[in-house]
């Protein structure tokens, strides 16, 4: 194993602090350094999150938490961030004016919508895809949970609940209806991940559920929705919104629905309080 000399000195507080160290601690303070050197080497770096802990510490030298609150912090390095500046949205804002102004290019969802519209799928099951992931513009832990919420005002409660359960089941392949356990995953989350019990307990619950293939759908729909390049409008999909979708006549965020504050909060991320 390679040793930075210098880097080592350092650790140990400078040459001064060496000097007067006997030779015993000397080699002491070696073997701890290789130690934490080969720690370092072994470890890929990324903190995986385990069954039994739900809640992951941020690195120290974090500035923004990894769960939440994308809209109001820009991804990047720290000293590489430019909150880009958001356009003003209409007196009543629709479904339509947020994806324009708010999520796009919102690729991923639309890339997902479009394969659900290209294989035959129901209305609700692509609008579902469509509306599937828009939450994580606001929030991303827990997402299923926080999208089948903010929207379930507007829809049919089989789209609320196809969102609320893909969360959950896209750890679990189901390769009769067409999803396997997708490679991304092994990436994010370790070879050996293993859900936390809340996401078992919600599949067991969704398994047996009458609606299970409309989550189900979702997550098969997901699978093919990372084509890097792949541009795609929303266009084919204003008249299945505009037969699907209940905007309210007040606009999104003004219609004193349970969740017209997050709405608002997606309209005016940089308002101070
Ligand atoms: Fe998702
Ligand atoms: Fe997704």
């Amino acid at each position: 194993m390679e040793i930075d000399r210098r880097a080592f000195i350092a650790s140990l507080g400078g040459t001064a602090v060496v000097e007067a160290m006997c030779p015993e601690a000397k080699a002491e303070a070696l073997e701890h350094h290789l130690s934490d050197l080969l720690d370092e080497s072994v470890g890929d770096g990324h903190a995986h999150l385990h069954a039994e802990e739900q809640v992951v510490a941020a690195p120290p030298e974090a500035t923004v938490r990894r769960g939440a609150g994308s809209l109001f912090t820009p991804s990047g390095p720290a000293n590489n961030r430019r909150m880009p500046e958001l356009a003003p949205m209409p007196a009543k804002p629709t479904l339509v004016d947020f994806f324009n102004l708010r999520f796009a290019p919102a690729n991923h969802v639309l890339q997902s919508a479009t394969r659900a519209l290209k294989t035959g799928m129901t209305e609700e099951t692509i609008l579902a895809c469509l509306l599937h992931d828009v939450v994580q513009n606001l929030i991303k832990v827990d997402h299923g949970w926080w999208g089948a919420q903010m929207i379930r005002p507007y829809v049919s409660e089989k789209i609320a609940w196809a969102i609320q359960y893909h969360q959950a089941l896209r750890f679990y392949p189901d390769p009769a209806a067409g999803y396997e356990y997708p490679e991304l995953y092994v990436r994010i989350y370790g070879k050996d991940y293993v859900p936390p019990q809340y996401i078992k307990d919600a599949y067991e619950y969704a398994k047996k559920h009458k609606w299970y293939m409309e989550a189900r759908l979702v997550t098969v729909n997901d699978l093919y929705a990372f084509e890097p390049g792949v541009k795609v409008s929303l266009d084919p999909f204003i008249d299945i919104i505009g037969r699907n979708f209940k905007q309210p006549k007040e606009g999104l965020g003004f219609d004193n629905s349970a969740t017209a504050h997050m709405w608002r909060t997606m309209m005016y991320p940089d308002n101070p309080l």
